[in-house]
């Protein structure tokens, strides 16, 4: 456990990493070793606000998607790659959308041209380009957007005491002054063109390595160059531009951030976090508790390293808890698809509420409570959605109840029946369960892998369904006399049809004991269910039966538009797939 860096008053500003200059350890030898790495020191601020707070309204959206998501790719976007992305992200409903960084490379100066000439960027969104606080940098950056309605202008230098001494090898006085000067050029090469709305956008880059105190220090003077107050339109975006701690220490680094700036109720604040410790979606969900009011990202969190804050996740975590995200992503399928082609990046099948495994349940027990509850949320015609395992119901994403329940080795007796009542309307009785079970489970088992929905009804036709060789009824007729019935059942064998002859109380006893008289063991049925399995004229029945022949046990199932021919043919397959044999006097008898 790490010590905090504590002072007088209720707030300490301490932070960063602690002793990096102390360590004496060899970085020459490579080794897995922890002890090669800094503790990282929180910074104590007893009076924090953000731990109670909720968030209940979306932030605003700044889609990096153009820019940081593509300058991580191993090959980056082409103009029309880029073209269609952005209109995906105008579709999701993104307001401001950073387009690149015009002034490093001709496909981005390209691109940003052909946004404005095409007048391809709708009037309720604002593009947003990057540019280092560099004259001839900014100046490129502004010809580049020449001619456009609105943009925001977003200048950057690093301020963390690792980008200082090592990277820049400036003091925090040089560090201020590429800010300012930054700054003064932005504001200056706006000033000459007064044909555009301009934002500014200011990044301590590096931020979250940064002395808190220092980076209020830094951006004061970016304001004083160009006064919010005064009416001049600004963002300040604090970067997690390598997330170094837990996100409570990012979301401490906020609060005291926007405590402490000055001119806050004339700023936007913005949050840019990156997630080299899995948790950029957190920084910022706290962040955004912490008062900030905007929060820059990209679609499946694509970006540097292990990527930027994953906007897919963090609107939809918003929306899961019943706040409107502000962003559209009901057609994940197409979003995921154009993400795909424009990045030739995949999207992880368990990635959070867009993997294609993430609304699937393998496992018995799972599947067993998410069909209790969705029956649950019938009967009782809830209104909100509270599914267990389930945190949204998939089809707002465009996903089907069909993928929800999924088959392999792991699933249990409930979810196979459901398959088959779901994608078959085959609505077995609950003691007829395990045994189509098990016979999904040993073919999962043989095959090692998912059973497919038309696999599973396959294998209920054959194994249960189909009729065994010898055992299929061709006929019937019957009579009834004071509640005693005399069947005669014709019966197709190798040899030719045959008839059964038995009595019995109905038509199911009579088959019995019709069998019973044919057979060296005796023949017990354990249990029997005929239902119709649809509605209307041409119903069909569905019979299911399991009997005993002498030690064995088996099962069969029926469908004829008859009851009494499905009753009667489960009957008959269900004794026949014991192995049982009828006896070969068959005829002679049957005759008699
Ligand atoms: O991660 C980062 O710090 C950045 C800045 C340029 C905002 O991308
Ligand atoms: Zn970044």
């Amino acid at each position: 456990m790490s010590t905090t860096h504590d002072s007088p008053g209720t707030e300490a500003v301490a932070s960063g990493t602690a002793g990096a200059t102390q360590s004496s350890w060899p970085l020459d030898r490579p080794s897995f070793d922890h002890r090669k790495y800094v503790p990282y020191l929180p910074i104590v601020l007893r009076d924090r606000t953000w731990p109670d707070r909720v968030i209940e309204a979306a932030p605003d959206w700044c889609s990096v998607d153009l820019r940081d998501g593509n300058q991580a790719l191993v090959a980056p976007m082409s103009v029309e790659q880029k073209l269609e992305l952005f209109d995906l992200l105008v579709e999701i409903g993104f307001k401001e959308i950073e387009i690149g960084f015009p002034s490093a490379s001709q496909t981005e100066l390209d691109f940003t041209r052909r946004l404005i000439e095409e007048r391809r960027i709708p009037r309720d969104v604002t593009v947003q380009v990057l540019t280092q606080a560099r004259r001839h940098l900014i100046e490129k950056t502004f010809e580049a957007l020449d001619g456009v309605e609105r943009a925001i202008v977003h200048v950057y230098n690093s301020t963390s005491p690792v980008q200082r001494e090592q990277v820049f090898a400036a003091d925090r006085d040089e560090i201020i002054r590429i800010a300012v000067e930054g700054a003064r050029l932005v504001k200056e090469a706006a000033a000459k063109r007064p044909g555009t709305r301009w934002i500014f956008q200011y990044s301590p880059e590096s931020f979250s390595g940064t002395e808190p105190e220092y980076a209020v220090e830094v951006v004061n003077a970016v304001l004083d160059v160009w006064r919010p107050d005064e009416g001049q339109p600004v963002i300040i975006n604090l970067p997690a531009t390598v997330e170094m701690t837990t996100p409570n220490v990012f979301a401490d680094q906020v609060e005291y951030f926007c405590r402490h700036v000055k001119d806050r109720e004339h700023i936007r604040i913005s949050l840019h976090t990156h997630n080299d410790r899995g948790c950029a979606v957190a920084a910022a969900e706290l962040g955004v508790m912490a008062g900030a009011d905007r929060v820059e990202g990209t679609l499946f969190g694509n970006g540097e390293r292990t990527g930027n804050m994953d906007i897919v996740t963090m609107a939809m975590n918003l929306y899961s808890r019943g706040v409107d995200p502000r962003l559209d992503f009901s057609d994940m399928k197409r979003i995921v698809e154009v993400y795909k082609r424009c990045t030739s990046m995949p999207v992880h099948p368990r990635h959070p509420w867009a993997g294609e495994l993430v609304y699937a349940a393998f496992s018995g027990s799972h599947q067993d409570a998410i069909r209790k509850s969705m029956a649950y949320h019938r009967q009782h015609g809830a209104t909100k959605w509270e599914v267990a395992y389930l945190p949204i119901d998939p089809r707002d994403l465009g996903r089907r109840y069909e993928e929800v329940v999924r088959i392999n080795s792991q699933s249990g007796k409930g979810g196979v029946a459901l398959v088959l009542e779901r994608d078959h309307g085959i609505s077995l009785p609950k003691w007829m369960h395990p045994v189509i079970s098990d016979i999904v489970q040993r073919e999962a088992d043989r095959t090692g892998r998912e059973i497919k929905s038309a696999e599973i009804r396959a294998l209920f036709d054959s194994e249960l369904a189909s009729v065994p060789a010898g055992w299929k009824l061709v006929g019937y007729d019957s009579k009834s006399e004071q509640q005693r019935t005399v069947g005669h059942f014709h019966v197709a064998t190798a040899d030719g049809d045959v008839t059964l002859t038995g009595e019995g109380q109905g038509l199911v006893e009579a088959l019995i004991d019709a069998i019973e008289r044919r057979l060296d063991s005796s023949l017990r049925v354990i249990a029997f269910e005929e239902h119709a399995l649809q509605s209307g004229t041409d119903a069909q029945a569905l019979a299911s039966v399991i009997v005993s022949v002498g030690v064995e046990q088996s099962a069969a199932c029926a469908i004829d538009e008859d009851s009494a021919i499905a009753t009667m043919q489960a009957v008959l397959s269900a004794v026949g797939r014991t192995g049982a044999r009828l006896r070969t006097d068959l005829r002679a008898a049957a005759a008699r």
